[in-house]
């Protein structure tokens, strides 16, 4: 079989795929660009890692890995490619940087942040520091490299608390995502002294919202990422990472499932689980929204966006993150 017959075939194979999530007409749009960035990548040995939250044509068309933060974190470590282009937001392509320092480093888009990371710097951390001495730092990875750097110890919403409770001390200054502290606390009898960062997506969902779902169907599952506030965690049969929903979805075939977290998850997962109906509120993440294809074909064709870390912050940053790894999930 020739080579352009290989391509339309993977092409081919890939939209039987995403059919039910991506309408025609905005696949004829897409193909070109998967096309060319697959090529792109072979000729560049470059890799591309995905969040989950990446569009499905991001997510099914062009990733060589679609997971979590944890594991984006796992897989940038480990791979041999040269170029890491990072389909997901700011603290992350840093993530990838800091756990593979001599790869070259991508993002699509330099502006796609993230309201938890925006919200404390690494000068509130030395604050903090000063109010309890002695008292660890957590942070979770959703923080800048200058954060990371005043921090003990990173953690992700996959192992949270076994990371505070992996410091054998009675009480942690855990930062920024006030939520998620909210959930740890919960679930330790460690002392949590939380920060005020919230995440945009998943303070909108209520317990209300979740509880009404849930009365309309009364035979669905409801799934909650750790960011949501306590009301809509403790109306929700489960709570976890990213991949955590997605593995519950995929191990326990719900006949209907609502995915408390970014909507785009829940196209993604529904490719996977054709019996699955999923009930979608959308609340999209703004900043995950910043990453298509042109940009990445853009940054990937003409190596732009690097990401750069000054040496002194990165080797303070990596041992944070470094630290939350050996501990994995
Ligand atoms: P996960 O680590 O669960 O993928 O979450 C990252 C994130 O930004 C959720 O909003
Ligand atoms: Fe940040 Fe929330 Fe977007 Fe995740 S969904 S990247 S926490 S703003």
């Amino acid at each position: 079989m020739d080579t352009k017959q290989t391509e339309n075939d993977s092409l081919k194979e890939i939209y039987k795929k995403i059919s039910a999530v991506v309408p025609e007409i905005e696949w004829k749009v897409h193909a070109p660009l998967i096309e060319k960035i697959n090529k792109l990548k072979k000729e560049k040995n470059a890799v591309i890692l995905a969040h989950n939250y990446q569009t499905p044509e991001i997510y099914h068309g062009v990733a060589d890995i679609a997971a979590d933060s944890l594991a984006l974190a796992v897989e940038a470590s480990k791979t041999t490619a040269n170029i890491i282009v990072l389909c997901g937001v700011h603290f992350m392509a840093e993530t990838a940087k800091l756990m593979n320092p001599k790869k070259k480093v991508l993002i699509p888009d330099m502006q796609a942040g993230c309201s938890l990371a925006s919200s404390i710097t690494g000068e509130d951390v030395r604050m903090l520091k000063e109010k309890y001495p002695g008292v660890p730092v957590v942070s979770y990875v959703n923080t800048s490299a200058d954060v990371k750097a005043e921090t003990d110890i990173c953690c992700t919403s996959a192992n949270a608390v076994k990371v505070v409770e992996s410091l054998g001390v009675d009480k942690v200054i855990f930062l920024p995502d006030h939520y998620l502290a909210n959930y740890v606390q919960k679930n330790t009898k460690v002392k949590i002294i939380s920060w005020q960062g919230t995440c945009i997506v998943h303070e909108k969902f209520t317990g209300k919202e979740v509880e009404d779902i849930r009365k309309e169907n009364p035979d669905i599952k409801i799934i909650a990422h750790p960011e949501c506030p306590p009301d809509v965690i403790n109306a929700s049969d489960f709570a976890g990472s990213t991949s955590s929903m997605v593995k519950y979805v995929k191990e326990k075939q719900p006949k209907k499932v609502l995915l408390v977290t970014e909507c785009t998850m829940s196209d993604n997962v529904q490719v996977e689980n054709p019996n699955v109906q999923f009930i979608k509120p959308c609340n999209l993440c703004p900043y995950m929204k910043k990453i298509n294809l042109k940009k990445i074909y853009d940054c990937l064709k003409n190596e732009s966006n690097e990401i750069k870390i000054s040496h002194n912050i990165a080797a303070m940053a990596r041992k944070s993150v470094e630290r939350m790894t050996e501990i994995g999930r």
